[in-house]
């Protein structure tokens, strides 16, 4: 009887969904943002299969890794090399990014582990979290599994991500997040917007979504078959997420509308405890008097790619300050002055969350930003590619950051912005100001992930959070129908008034006739 009534409670009490989550780019930051995903799910109590390229230290049961390591070779890497950049050797433009994209898409799917995982009849799934970067075909993990999918998503919220929830936004308002103008926009940054995000959706439309859909079908189908269903088509799957977890917090970017199921959930990375930092480097930041500047240029770029001459002048500019300076790079250089401590790996969060750090110097990526505002530390942006643009001018115009642009005289600016931000304490009260926003929700962004996706299961997909946008074409929406039955009413009339006076304003020809 006891044990019947134990079996009852624990039945009761463990609500454990099974869960996929779907994070294939061999890069850092990208591993962070799905390690968090990870980490609350288990913490909830759910059982989550992880597809990653990396290796996630974690010993829990309820945990299954399927890993990906292929995808490491499956990118151009030179696309992430800073010198590469800075030359124009290569360029992260639409193109690469989609190439980039589907690269490692295709290396993920043809891995002989997922091939496994979708080929195995066994394997069910309450729902499935996919990154979405770039390509929408992740979305057929949903057609094999038949449960409802969510889109993460790791950039400010923009037309594409949007686009995927049916809503799109007024370029005159809205900065896209590869270039660097910020709202409010002159007459031609504004007409800028628009020509680019027609010439993206063009693309995307008369070159990229072939591709996707051809892949999506060779890989889905024989699998959704074999499990006794039809694919759905490509054009109405894609459109069919349940919801988008964003990266983003209005504290950190733009405040523009968004549609019910889009949920901001960015710094939901970042531990509640941040961890004790190794006793060398505690010992370096509490005896640096004139406080520590902290330089990195993320997990993706690298500071030992950036040209000789730059690396020295930064080094002599830094060993002039009075601060410490902690240097994220990956080769130590000769020639270190005292105040400059020289770090292969950096526990960034540690490092920004003690008092004594003053001033980031940064990449100006998404997490980075993030964590910049998440910690009060104000930042020093030297912008690269694709959002960091937006991401480092956003903050300037907040005044929580200056921007230097990356050239070969790059110290003698970083010099000026480093003495500027440490002169004038309203870097410092403007950044309180935005990490108190940043702070200050009614739930935590961990807990709130955690609570979006056990509703899409629990609702079956969350379809009332849907807009109804997404069932209304583009030339609908614009009310070009309208528009073009108007223009035929009025040419009917036209044409009918014409007519008309001319049957009445006519002459009658015998009459005429009659008179001369
Ligand atoms: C994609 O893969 C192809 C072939 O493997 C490679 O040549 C190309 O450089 C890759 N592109 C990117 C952007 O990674
Ligand atoms: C779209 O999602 C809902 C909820 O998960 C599901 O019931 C429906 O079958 C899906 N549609 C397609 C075309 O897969
Ligand atoms: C560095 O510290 C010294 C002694 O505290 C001070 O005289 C000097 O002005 C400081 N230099 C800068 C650039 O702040
Ligand atoms: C700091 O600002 C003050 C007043 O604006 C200026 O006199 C001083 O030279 C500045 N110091 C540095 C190190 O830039
Ligand atoms: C910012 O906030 C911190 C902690 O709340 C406080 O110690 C510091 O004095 C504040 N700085 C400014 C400039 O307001």
């Amino acid at each position: 009887m006891y044990s019947y009534l134990w079996i009852l409670l624990i039945l009761s009490v463990s609500e454990g969904y099974k869960i996929l989550v779907v994070f294939p780019v061999p890069a850092g930051s990208h591993r962070n943002l799905g390690d968090g995903y990870v980490r609350h799910l288990l913490k909830a109590g759910h059982e989550v299969t992880y597809i990653t390229p990396f290796v996630m230290e974690n010993f829990n049961p309820n945990l299954r890794q399927i890993h990906v390591a292929d995808n490491f070779k499956a990118i151009n890497a030179q696309l992430i090399n800073i010198k590469a950049l800075m030359s124009h050797q290569v360029e992260m433009d639409q193109d690469s990014l989609f190439q980039f994209s589907i690269n490692i898409t295709k290396t993920t799917l043809e891995s002989e582990a997922v091939q496994k995982l979708l080929n195995d009849a066994s394997e069910e799934f309450d729902v499935v979290i996919a990154e979405w970067m770039f390509n929408d075909i992740y979305c057929g993990f949903s057609a094999v599994f038949n449960c409802p999918y969510i889109w993460s998503f790791s950039y400010e919220p923009n037309f594409v991500s949007l686009g995927l929830l049916g809503e799109a936004t007024n370029p005159a308002y809205t900065a896209n997040i590869q270039l660097s103008d910020v709202p409010p926009f002159n007459f031609w940054q504004r007409t800028y917007a628009l020509w680019f995000q027609v010439l993206s959706n063009l693309k995307q439309i008369l070159f990229y979504e072939n591709i996707e859909k051809e892949f999506y079908e060779k890989t889905f189908t024989p699998i959704v078959q074999r499990r006794g269903r039809n694919l759905p088509p490509y054009d109405e799957l894609r459109y069919n997420a349940s919801m988008v977890l964003g990266s983003s917090h209005v504290s950190l970017g733009q405040a523009i509308r968004l549609p019910q199921n889009y949920i901001p959930i960015a710094g939901y990375h970042i531990d509640d405890d941040t961890k004790p930092l190794p006793e060398d480097l505690q010992r370096i930041m509490e005896n640096a008097e004139h406080g520590v500047i902290y330089f990195s240029l993320g997990s993706n770029l690298k500071s030992k790619d950036l040209p000789e001459n730059i690396k020295n002048n930064l080094l002599t500019l830094f060993g002039e300050l009075n601060q410490t300076v902690l240097w994220k790079i990956e080769q130590p250089l000769p020639n270190k002055p005292k105040n400059v401590h020289f770090l292969e790996w950096a526990p960034q969060h540690s490092i920004l969350g003690h008092p004594n750090c003053i001033l980031f110097i940064t990449h100006g990526g998404l997490l980075s930003t993030t964590e910049a505002v998440h910690f009060g530390v104000p930042f020093i942006g030297i912008p690269v590619f694709f959002d960091q643009n937006f991401n480092v001018e956003q903050s300037v115009q907040r005044g929580i950051a200056k921007k230097v642009i990356l050239t070969n005289n790059i110290d003698k600016d970083l010099r000026v912005a480093i003495n500027e931000i440490l002169n004038d304490s309203k870097y410092y009260e403007r950044i309180n100001e935005t990490s108190f926003i940043y702070h200050h929700r009614p739930v935590p962004p961990g807990k709130e992930l955690v609570h979006w996706v056990e509703h899409v299961v629990r609702s079956g997909g969350a379809l009332l959070h849907r807009s109804p946008a997404r069932l209304v074409p583009w030339y609908q929406k614009m009310f070009l129908d309208l528009i073009a039955l108007i223009v035929v009413f009025v040419f009917v009339i036209l044409q009918t008034i014409k007519f008309m006076s001319a049957c009445i304003l006519r002459p009658k020809v015998p009459y005429k006739k009659k008179i001369t």
